[in-house]
């Protein structure tokens, strides 16, 4: 029984929690990326991706709406399931979306659903040291969590846009205390967000837990990009950390693993990609 879920008859057995934590030991940059339906799960995951997030970007990217606020628990298990399906090797995250973690019980209660109905093996939730009691509760369940923080798009409206977070010494400071304390609560990794690099820096030398960034610099323990961004598919003006990944490449098989080579080999993020 066991067996089958280490090897589920792969070359290489499936990425856990374990391993993500050994990647970090390691200084083995871990590769992440989204993905929302099961022809490009399946195509991430032969590109090697380590990590694959069902973020509830697909509000913007998939129902082409301006924010991530209107996406629902449903939008993200129906997602989540489809993933699941193409995945054989990557670890899977499900997001929880705006307003279904507000108190522990209910977090528990949307989490399950992501597990059970989606197929998840990790759920992810925004927020600080508010968000404390949540995790713990969450923990206490054994339900893994990534603790999202930097700038959390599910508060841009109090936000107030999308917008670089943490150039304020105490605010940075502040981000680094959240992250322990998440950490001490129970998350089993930090998700960061739009951070100057120094920030990305100081967090992941800080935890235990491995840090996945998101134009939060070099220093961290590993990267995330949205997937329509590294495809070059996202219209208008992009942020500063996103790479087109299509430039110079005749598939999006190919564009994945070059972006997730890139992430390997350290070539990305570059200053280019950064906030100092
Ligand atoms: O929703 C999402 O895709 C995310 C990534 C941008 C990290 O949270």
């Amino acid at each position: 029984m066991y067996k089958q879920l280490q090897q589920r008859g792969m070359e290489s057995p499936p990425v856990n929690i374990s391993t993500l934590r050994e990647m970090k030991q390691n200084h083995e940059p871990i590769a992440c990326i989204t993905a929302y339906d099961a022809c490009f799960s399946q195509l991430v995951d032969e590109a090697g991706a380590d990590v694959v997030l069902v973020g509830d970007s697909l509000g913007m990217v998939i129902q082409g709406h301006d924010t991530t606020v209107p996406v629902t628990v449903d939008d993200i298990i129906y997602h989540t399931s489809c993933v699941a399906r193409g995945l054989r090797r990557p670890f899977l995250i499900a997001d929880m979306p705006f307003m279904s973690y507000t108190v522990p019980e209910q977090a528990l209660e949307n989490a399950v659903h992501l597990m059970q109905a989606g197929g998840a093996m990790m759920v992810k939730l925004e927020g600080g040291k508010g968000q404390v009691a949540v995790v713990e509760y969450l923990a206490m369940h054994d339900i893994p969590v990534c603790a999202h923080l930097g700038l959390t798009p599910q508060s841009v409206h109090k936000i107030g846009g999308f917008k670089v977070q943490g150039r304020d010494e105490s605010v940075a400071e502040k981000m680094l205390e959240d992250a322990r304390d998440l950490e001490n609560a129970g998350a089993d990794i930090v998700l960061l967000e739009c951070v100057p690099n120094e920030v990305g820096r100081k967090i992941t030398e800080a935890i235990q837990a491995p840090v996945i960034g998101i134009g939060a610099g070099p220093d961290v323990d590993g990267q995330i990009l949205v997937l329509y961004d590294v495809l070059g598919l996202t219209p208008g003006q992009t942020p500063r950390f996103v790479k087109n990944f299509m430039t110079g490449q005749d598939s999006a098989q190919a564009a994945v693993s070059e972006y997730v080579q890139a992430v390997k080999d350290r070539s990305y993020p570059a200053e280019e990609h950064c906030f100092s």
